[in-house]
């Protein structure tokens, strides 16, 4: 994990939050190359997700929502952890995760008796800071597709099944120290509200559980690190009929990467009531029920992070990210072999600028070749692309392949096509 950190940090992937002013617990800025990385997961699982399904509608909406989602939702009252309070040094801990419920593990110092900490963030709206005013960031995205339906009912029209997917960002107020970007104040979250009627859920259930796991090995996440793991009674969120978490064997432990429920019909039924809008469905029969719900989740930055323990490798002489080239930040580099040289540079220049319509590129003509190759490889460039003396007799191009560190020659008038086909 060190290792991956200090990569993360110096090549421009992830930076701590705030970290001028000594940096703050659980936040996490994210550089030009995690920007890249996080935006081709997102577009990977819009695609199979959203795209190549049937029936599945996108929405964007607001991370302020009215108070009284969160009241309908269940969320005021029961997205609650029990904590204890140290008495001396103050501070808290979740009752699940210390061994000790008397002592604290940090100064010795005796505990409170549990207590119930709601995890939303609380913002004001307007002028006045009193209960009254009070709202919340979200801590799913979830809530604003429910708050939707009607309206995507009625621009829509759409027969059971479908689905209102979104990705944005979710906030949770944290206490625990997370490994990494593994737990965050604020991360985002991929989910899909599948909407079904009740009679078919386990069918439906199998269907997007089966799609996940695809999904896992699509991303490059070895099939035997991925473990189904059913929630028990206590632990299933108050939505949930039946949870099962996807859980990654990262560096630090088996942990839940996803989370997969079905939710019932409690959300529509719960917002239907008390926002007094009807939420139910009328089926080619004219029979009204409230849809029931299965919800695939996958939080962005957890994924980011299997994804990277999975492609980390040091060889002897060189460390590599071994991403699959649709989710590598650029696809391939271009080098003159020499910097000083015009005739190699301005050659360069013009394959670079071929290339850069179509595949995310860089350009790299500082130190020598080794360099420059060792550092593409850090960064997961799947091929690196040097324009020698030769390339200006014959017009060509070495390329070189990031997991086999082969080189082959090239034509540049076909470089596109074999680049195309190579990144298949
Ligand atoms: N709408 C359902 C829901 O929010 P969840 O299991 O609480 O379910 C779904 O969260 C996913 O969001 C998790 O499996 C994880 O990938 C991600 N996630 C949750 N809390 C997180 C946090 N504090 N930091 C980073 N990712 C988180």
């Amino acid at each position: 994990m060190e290792k991956i950190v200090s990569l993360c940090k110096r090549r421009g992937f992830v930076f701590p939050g705030s970290e001028i002013y000594g940096g703050l617990a659980n936040t996490w800025d994210f550089g030009p190359l995690g920007l890249a990385l996080k935006k081709n997961l997102k577009d990977l699982w819009w695609k199979e997700f959203v795209e190549n399904e049937e029936n599945i509608f996108g929405i964007d909406g607001g991370i302020i929502l009215s108070p009284k989602v969160w009241e309908a939702s269940g969320h005021v009252e029961n997205f609650t952890d029990p904590l204890v309070e140290c008495k001396k040094c103050h501070k808290r801990f979740r009752v699940d995760q210390i061994k000790d419920l008397k002592k604290c593990e940090e100064c010795g110092g005796s505990l409170t008796e549990p207590k119930k900490f709601n995890g939303m963030f609380r913002t004001f709206l307007g002028a006045s800071e009193d209960k009254s005013a009070t709202a919340y960031l979200r801590p799913e995205t979830a809530q604003a597709i429910f708050v939707n339906f009607k309206n995507i009912i009625d621009c829509f029209h759409p027969k059971l099944p479908f689905g209102i997917a979104q990705i944005g960002k979710a906030f949770r107020n944290e206490i625990t120290a997370g490994n990494f970007i593994f737990r965050d104040l604020e991360f985002e979250q991929c989910e899909l509200e599948y909407f079904i009627s009740p009679g078919v859920w386990e069918e439906k259930y199998s269907y997007w559980l089966k799609k996940m796991r695809n999904f896992a090995e699509l991303i490059g996440l070895a099939k035997e690190k991925i473990h189904e793991r059913e929630h028990g009674d206590s632990e299933r969120s108050h939505y949930s009929k039946k949870t099962i978490d996807l859980e990654y064997d990262f560096p630090f432990g088996r942990k839940e990467l996803w989370g997969f429920a079905y939710r019932t019909d409690y959300d529509l039924k719960n917002h239907s009531q008390k926002s007094g809008q009807d939420l139910s469905f009328a089926d080619e029969e004219n029979k009204r029920f409230f849809p029931h719900v299965i919800e695939p989740s996958m939080g962005v930055e957890r994924t980011l992070l299997a994804v990277l323990c999975e492609v980390y490798f040091e060889d002897k002489d060189r460390v590599v990210l071994k991403l699959k080239p649709q989710l590598a930040p650029y696809k391939a580099a271009v080098f003159p072999l020499l910097a000083n040289k015009p005739e190699l540079v301005r050659k360069a220049r013009m394959v670079f600028d071929e290339l850069k319509p179509t595949f995310q590129v860089a350009w790299d003509d500082r130190g020598n070749i080794g360099k420059r190759y060792y550092s593409a490889d850090e960064i997961s460039t799947p091929f690196c692309i040097t324009i020698d003396f030769e390339s200006l007799e014959k017009d060509d191009v070495t390329i070189r392949d990031r997991d086999t560190t082969k080189q082959q020659r090239i034509k540049i008038s076909n470089l596109v096509e074999v680049l195309k086909d190579k990144l298949k």
